[in-house]
């Protein structure tokens, strides 16, 4: 377990000294205790959420109170690590002030550290804004989900001129602005490493040339099967030991072998024959 509480300024240091950061999502306590006994750096609760646990097809239906309620939830298991507030589609695009309003509640309603969100140069003011303020911005570019709809669909990003020297350029903007990290998600690793000369990285889908890894959690632990992108590896796949363990206890309920005399209760004899 990480034995002191991540900050900004430890971030900072690790990029300086080179040691690869370590960020993975959560959306509940039980998995915010695991992920801080393991000793990640990072917590991000994803808009993911929508996909991964609340089952959207895509995470634009994501609502700030369901962020915040799954928010809360990880900081109450949480002990050392950066917890990073993902901020959902359309809580921060219409203006500034809606942003600054809903980045605020993440901080003062559920404790986090930071907030992320998605873009380039056009959120660069924004992110300047909540700077100044005192909120710690984590920046997000390459693949933005919450832009699918524009993007037509979940694709590598950067692969042209144009496209790779946009995203270097936004990566300078968004320092400049103040962004703590950056995620960069579905990216070429050459053009990846080019931009973490720019900024502090943390990859998905971006090679080993940034300044770190995050993955969502249910993909590295093999929670689901079906579709699952080429850049995640399974650590574990709880999806078959999650079917066995509920096929087990089935069996033993209808065999009648569970509970068995460990699991149960006990009462005198002398109360129940007192009964009738
Ligand atoms: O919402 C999320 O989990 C993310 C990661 C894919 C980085 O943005």
């Amino acid at each position: 377990m990480a034995n002191k509480q991540v900050t900004v300024a430890t971030i900072k240091e690790m990029k300086q000294k080179g040691e690869p950061i370590t960020m993975i999502t959560a959306y509940d306590v039980a998995m915010s205790r695991n992920v801080n006994e393991a000793g990640v750096d990072m917590i991000l609760v994803g808009d993911s959420l929508g996909n991964v646990i609340l089952g959207y097809n895509s995470t634009v239906p994501v609502t700030m109170d369901e962020m915040i309620h799954h928010t809360k939830a990880v900081m109450r298991g949480n002990s050392t690590a950066l917890v990073v507030g993902d901020m959902p589609f359309m809580s921060y695009q219409a203006s500034i002030v809606d942003a600054m309003y809903n980045a605020a509640r993440f901080l003062k309603e559920t404790g986090c550290t930071a907030v992320k969100l998605e873009g380039g140069s056009e959120v660069v003011p924004l992110v300047e804004r909540l700077t100044q303020a005192g909120i710690p911005v984590c920046a997000h570019i390459g693949l933005t989900p919450q832009s699918v709809n524009q993007l037509g669909g979940f694709k590598v990003q950067g692969k042209d001129i144009a496209a790779a020297q946009k995203m270097i350029d936004d990566a300078k903007a968004l320092e400049a602005a103040g962004a703590f990290a950056c995620v960069l998600e579905c990216v070429p690793a050459a053009l990846a490493a080019k931009v973490t000369s720019e900024l502090k990285t943390m990859a998905i889908g971006a090679g080993n040339g940034c300044d770190g890894q995050v993955l969502v959690c249910n993909d590295l632990l093999g929670v689901s099967t079906g579709f699952c992108a080429k850049f995640v590896k399974k650590y574990a796949n709880l999806h078959d030991t999650t079917v066995e363990a509920v096929k087990e206890y089935i069996a033993d309920v209808k065999a009648r072998t569970f509970p068995a005399p460990e699991h149960t209760f006990k009462i005198d004899d002398a109360v129940l024959e007192k009964l009738y």
